[in-house]
């Protein structure tokens, strides 16, 4: 009988198996040391909130909300909802906890972040995924959007990435985005019986989502549609040329993108996304977000302004490997202890014991195992020395150490040797030396 469970991970999760978690610890190494430099704080949430918090936080008419969140009532006949998305429940502490009482902005980021929607699985797109995220709240300068973009940057060039484009885009603000959606919503609606199924509820629902469709036949019609950055009231004008000086002066690859969009509503004034390009053609986000400088209100806080970005953590693997860069490995021990008998397994179990102690990576054999089948072991682990105790080690009281990484070619005596048993660890330790 196959030895398989009847049940599955759910569609859409994945496992995080051993040989891929270096890859993760790495991508956290990086983004938490660069987040430090840039003087962000980590901060964790619930991995559910009350439903409001995201219904009255991302917005009612966004796919999130509408089709993909995971919610519930509790036995206390509470609604919750799985975390979707960082920013809401980031601001939802902030005021809860009185952070605008601190220096602003108050800098946050998150780590390994699972979040949970109901999207249709595919590659890069899953059920539950994780984000490293960012926020920055309290302060609208513009210099803050440049710093939160170089910063996502940064990360991704530290990981290794190549070939990925920055773009921004600014969608103005409660005064001048009113009249952007009115002039959208009037060049849509003649065009209205040609539009795919789900313009046609966007038209109605979400005008600024048109921009967003991937249906071929809907895309002349996008080229043509009024531009935001025709629309912009001056504050918010000013506001984007200041943030695009920074980006100039850093020395930042980024193009404007007058069509880039954001799938939630609480986006004020500057959007962006960092995207690999292949053969000319983006690929879909590694990472987006932008000002939301309403948001704190939505949850009934004063206003407060913030900025941030969230970055796919399944994605940023995937293009690292795909890009071929080199990504750490499970760490493989640096001796493995082979025994045969009860009291050479004691042994075994205390010299293994002491090896650790001096810090050493160190597997030992278990179970009743041929000789030749606990060398295989050590050999298929990695390990660089392979120690043997048998009966005929402990009467001499001196152990076999095998060399494992030794050629095939070179002699018995300097494969293998024996090691008075009192020095075995001085002698390991030293060998391990880094
Ligand atoms: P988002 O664009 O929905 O923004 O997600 C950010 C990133 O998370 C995406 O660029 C993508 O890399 C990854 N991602 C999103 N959904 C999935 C999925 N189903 N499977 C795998 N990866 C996914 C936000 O979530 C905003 N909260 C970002 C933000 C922070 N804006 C301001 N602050």
């Amino acid at each position: 009988m196959a030895n398989t469970s009847s049940y599955k991970a759910v569609q859409g999760t994945r496992d995080i198996l051993p040989e891929d978690a270096p890859a993760w610890d790495f991508v956290e190494r990086i983004v938490r040391e660069t987040c430090e430099r840039y003087g962000y704080q980590r901060i964790e949430t619930p991995i559910f909130e009350e439903t409001g918090v995201y219904a009255r936080g991302v917005g009612e008419g966004t796919d999130i909300v509408e089709k993909e969140m995971y919610t519930f009532k509790d036995r206390g006949g509470t609604s919750l909802t799985l975390e979707p998305e960082v920013t809401a429940g980031v601001v939802r502490a902030y005021l809860e906890h009185g952070m605008h009482t601190l220096p602003q902005p108050v800098k946050l980021y998150t780590l390994r972040t699972p979040l949970f929607r109901y999207e249709r699985p595919q590659k890069g797109r899953y059920r539950e995924h994780h984000q490293f995220d960012c926020e920055a709240l309290g302060e609208a300068d513009p210099a803050l959007d440049a710093e939160m973009i170089a910063l996502l940057w940064e990360i991704y060039q530290r990981l290794g990435a190549r070939d990925i484009v920055i773009q921004i885009n600014s969608i103005g603000d409660r005064n001048c985005r009113p009249a952007y959606v009115q002039r959208l919503v009037d060049y849509y609606t003649p065009l209205k019986e040609d539009l795919c199924d789900d313009c046609k509820v966007r038209l109605v629902k979400n005008p600024l989502r048109l921009l967003d469709c991937k249906e071929e036949r809907d895309q002349p019609k996008i080229a043509a549609a009024p531009k935001m950055a025709d629309c912009l009231c001056e504050p918010c004008a000013e506001h984007f040329a200041a943030v695009r000086r920074h980006l100039d002066a850093l020395g930042l690859p980024y193009t404007i993108n007058p069509l880039l969009v954001r799938g939630l509503d609480y986006y004020t004034r500057t959007v962006f996304e960092l995207a690999p390009e292949q053969g000319g053609r983006r690929q879909s986000a590694i990472g987006g977000g932008g000002r939301y400088d309403g948001l704190a209100e939505l949850l009934g806080g004063r206003p407060t302004p913030g900025i941030g970005f969230g970055s796919g953590m399944e994605r940023a693997i995937e293009l690292l490997r795909e890009q071929g860069v080199k990504l750490p490995e499970p760490a493989k021990p640096q001796v493995f202890i082979a025994a045969l008998g009860a009291e050479a397994k004691i042994a075994a179990a205390v010299l293994a014991h002491d090896l650790r102690a001096g810090d050493l990576r160190v597997q030992m054999a278990f179970g009743e195992r041929s000789l030749k089948a606990q060398m295989k072991a050590a050999n298929n682990s990695g390990a660089r020395w392979a120690v043997i105790i048998g009966s005929g080690e402990l009467e001499s009281g001196r152990f076999q150490v095998r060399d494992l990484a030794a050629p095939a070619d070179a002699p018995e005596d300097e494969k293998q040797r024996a090691v008075a048993r009192a020095d075995v660890v001085a002698w390991l330790l030293a060998q391990c030396q880094p």
